[in-house]
């Protein structure tokens, strides 16, 4: 069965979950697409100008100078409550107690046929002139939710190691039993090249960083590596999670309820490895790839999509018959830890409507310049700007609640069990959920939402002055329309996840970098302040720009008499994806009757307009009443997209339009229940079960709009 997922948009490279992803622009001329210096209101005006990059360099160099890893850091979780006190926001800690594993010792050896052996060090190096690599607490290469184990095979380079490319290997008659995974990190979020593996009867997986990621940053390129350049340093190792994110996010042990001591527990093996893992960097993989040279098939002829990368002196052969084994350690210490979410809130003179702003602020390294702490500074400058305001006496309509997630790192932990906590209240209450995990990582602005909130993501852009690539005179819009100028659709990999498969309107922004920006070494010692000073973002201007966009966003969502959503931007979305699902089937060669999605979609339509016209006669009348009964509506006509019993195979998943693809994990897949009972479950009954399912939700989603 071809697996084939819709990647209906670019995916961008602001997740933390998520990996460089390039967006190829030539860097031509840049048009003015906006009015410059952009109009503000005095309200704007005050917001705006209390943005200041000193200050939000100084928070970057407080987050990015101690151990931060999930369940570690209750200093800093009370430090970012102070810093939002300070600025008039009221507040507090929530703790979870939850299911997590931290690292002891690993180890890895290379047995040549030969019986030499080569051991790597698993290790990055310490740079002189980045202090915090030297730390002496800092946190050694791992993965999170990884298995305790040893493992001792031959081993397989698997690609990318999607399900695509398990099925590759298995038509080329590749024995897979038994036998350790060598993957390469891209594409899929890395847990699921570890589930493929472990599918497929493997015994450990071991994953490397590849320069091919790298665009024309490399070594190979002429460019100097970090610390004297902009290319990537030999040795950084990516971290990061291999829950299962694509089943359930959050503590694996209370799958759907919130993890509190004392909560029933349940068996985390369903979305946790049950084989050893390693991350690798390129330069000690290269000897593991080198000794598949010449066995089995080699990478052109494998001829998969991201099969082949740049290591030198390597052709990505499969590897079976080398003689060449590994033998891997891994050991954890499984333990149950609190987890500190900081929380503030100004309450609204609308009581139920509420506006959420998230950011993690744990991090698998000291540093997290980039991941996460980049989005923490600017929170807190965000925090400022509100009590500028506050000054003048200005109060929000809406109630402002931000959240400074823990333990994101691990699978979204922090803020699944905090939704899972007040869902009933948010259900009600929440009007939008606004995230922002890397705000910097790189020059180029990148935004994903949802349909509702595409008009009024793209407006404000037009109010913020964006420095790039040395231009002063330009707008984010400017910019953004430069590069590319798409809203993305939201998959997963951050923050925002537990909201939006509850209903709740959403949007994650950042920036990152493009294929000639300094590469961003995602989860490595090397995202350290050193690296954001130097290359990431020099002067912390892109932050303040960043900052200075979410601030204005969260102040309209707050402040506007009429709430800032566009029910009928969905119109358009559902359209652009029943095209996708109708390719989709045309590919299967199923016979799959999508009339009653059609005929749903027209019905939302109907109803839409309806709402927008009602909306605009109380405008007109000044019926605050009738404005009030509208914005209502907004809020909450997008909890009709979910399904209570989730999507197949994964009940905590429940939007019908969109969902991280079950082997993508980051990239969305829309109209997901009925496109992967296709690509996925090659079950055509499915498939029309779930046209139903999905054009009645769109069809309760409508209800809610009608006058
Ligand atoms: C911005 O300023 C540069 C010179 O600094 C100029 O070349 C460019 O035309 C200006 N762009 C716009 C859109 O005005
Ligand atoms: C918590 O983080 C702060 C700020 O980075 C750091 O100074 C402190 O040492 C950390 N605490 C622990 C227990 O590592
Ligand atoms: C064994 O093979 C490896 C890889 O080709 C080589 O580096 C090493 O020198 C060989 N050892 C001996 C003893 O021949
Ligand atoms: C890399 O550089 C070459 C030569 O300057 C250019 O043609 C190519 O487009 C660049 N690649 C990317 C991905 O930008
Ligand atoms: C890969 O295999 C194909 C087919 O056997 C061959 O034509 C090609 O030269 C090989 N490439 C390398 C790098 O070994
Ligand atoms: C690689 O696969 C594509 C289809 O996926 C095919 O069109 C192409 O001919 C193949 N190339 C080789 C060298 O086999
Ligand atoms: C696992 O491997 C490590 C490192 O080689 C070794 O110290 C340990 O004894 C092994 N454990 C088991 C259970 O074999
Ligand atoms: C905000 O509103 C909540 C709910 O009504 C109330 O419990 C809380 O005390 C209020 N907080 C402040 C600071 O007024
Ligand atoms: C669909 O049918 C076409 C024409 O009969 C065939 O070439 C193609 O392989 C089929 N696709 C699938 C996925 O079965
Ligand atoms: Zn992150």
């Amino acid at each position: 069965m071809k697996v084939t997922l819709l990647l209906v948009a670019a995916i961008g490279a602001q997740a933390c979950q998520r990996e460089r992803a390039f967006q190829h622009h030539p860097h031509k001329h840049v048009k003015r697409q906006s009015i410059f210096p952009p109009a503000l209101t005095p309200d704007e005006e005050i917001l705006i100008n209390s943005f200041d990059s000193t200050s939000i360099s100084e928070w970057s160099y407080y987050y990015t100078h101690g151990d931060h890893v999930a369940g570690r850091n209750e200093t800093m979780a009370q430090w970012t409550a102070d810093k939002w006190s300070e600025y008039g926001f009221t507040s507090r800690l929530d703790e979870y107690y939850v299911f997590l594993n931290y690292p002891v010792s690993n180890s890895l050896v290379l047995n040549y046929a030969n019986g030499s052996t080569y051991t790597p060090s698993l290790q990055e190096d310490v740079l002189e002139e980045d202090p915090t690599t030297s730390y002496p607490n800092r946190i050694p290469t791992f993965h999170g939710y990884s298995f305790t184990g040893n493992a001792s095979a031959e081993y397989i380079y698997v690609g990318i190691g999607q399900k695509v490319d398990f099925d590759r290997l298995k038509a080329l008659g590749v024995e897979l039993e038994g036998k350790i995974a060598l993957a390469k990190y891209g594409g899929a979020f890395r847990g699921l090249k570890v589930k493929n593996a472990q599918d497929n009867g493997m015994i450990g997986t071991v994953i490397f960083t590849d320069p091919g990621d790298d665009g024309n940053m490399t070594e190979a390129k002429g460019v100097a590596a970090y610390p004297d350049g902009p290319a990537r340093n030999p040795s950084t190792v990516q971290r990061g999670s291999v829950e299962f994110l694509s089943t359930y996010p959050g503590d694996p042990t209370t799958p759907g309820y919130v993890s509190k001591e004392g909560s029933p527990r349940a068996d985390p093996s369903y979305v946790t490895p049950q084989i050893p893992s390693l991350p690798i960097s390129w330069i000690e993989a290269q000897p593991l790839l080198q000794a598949l040279n010449g066995f089995g098939t080699n990478g052109t002829e494998v001829n998969r999509t991201n099969w082949v990368g740049a290591i030198p002196g390597v052709d990505y052969f499969t590897g079976e018959g080398s003689g060449a084994t590994l033998s891997m350690s891994n050991v954890m210490e499984d333990a149950y830890a609190t987890i500190w979410d900081t929380v503030g809130v100004i309450n609204g003179t609308n009581e139920d409507e509420v506006v959420i702003v998230g950011n993690h602020r744990d991090a698998w390294i000291i540093g997290g310049a980039a991941d996460p702490n980049s989005g923490s500074a600017v929170l807190i400058e965000l925090a400022k700007a509100f009590s500028a305001l506050a000054e003048t006496g200005w109060k929000p309509k809406r109630t402002i609640i931000l959240c400074s997630w823990d333990a994101e790192e691990y699978g979204l932990v922090g803020s699944t069990e905090w939704m899972e906590e007040y869902i009933p209240w948010l259900k009600n209450a929440a009007v939008s959920y606004l995230n922002i995990d890397v705000a910097v990582s790189g020059p180029i602005p990148d935004v994903s939402s949802t349909p509702d909130l595409h008009a009024i993501a793209t407006s404000i852009m037009k109010k913020i002055v964006y420095p790039y690539r040395g231009a002063t005179n330009l707008t984010m819009y400017d910019v953004w329309t430069h590069e590319g100028g798409e809203v993305g659709v939201l998959g997963s990999g951050s923050d925002y996840t537990a909201f939006l498969h509850r209903g709740i309107a959403a949007i994650d922004m950042g920036a990152g970098g493009g294929p000639n920006d300094p590469v961003y070494p995602y989860h490595s010692n090397y995202d350290s302040y050193h690296w954001m000073t130097e290359f990431g973002d020099p002067g912390f201007v892109t932050h303040k720009a960043i900052g200075q966009y979410l601030t204005l966003l969260l102040y309209h969502m707050v402040s506007d008499d009429v709430l800032p959503l566009e029910p009928a931007d969905y119109v358009e979305e559902l359209g652009i994806y029943f095209e996708a699902l109708e390719e989709e089937i045309a590919a299967s060669n199923y016979s799959i009757d999508l009339s009653e999605l059609t005929a749903a979609i027209s019905t939302f339509e109907t109803y839409a307009q309806q709402f927008v016209d009602l909306r605009a006669q109380a405008v007109e009348a000044g019926d605050s009443d009738l404005i009030t009964v509208q914005n209502h509506k907004a809020r909450d006509f997008s909890r009709g997209f979910t399904s209570q019993g989730g999507l197949p195979t994964r009940e905590f998943y429940q939007h019908l339009i969109f969902a991280p693809g079950r082997d993508t994990g980051y990239a969305p897949v829309t109209y997901p229940a009925i496109t992967e009972s296709i690509t996925f479950d090659a079950d055509p009954q499915l498939a029309q079960e779930w046209v139903g399912k999905t054009s009645q939700a769109i069809l309760v989603a409508a209800n809610i709009l009608k006058t």
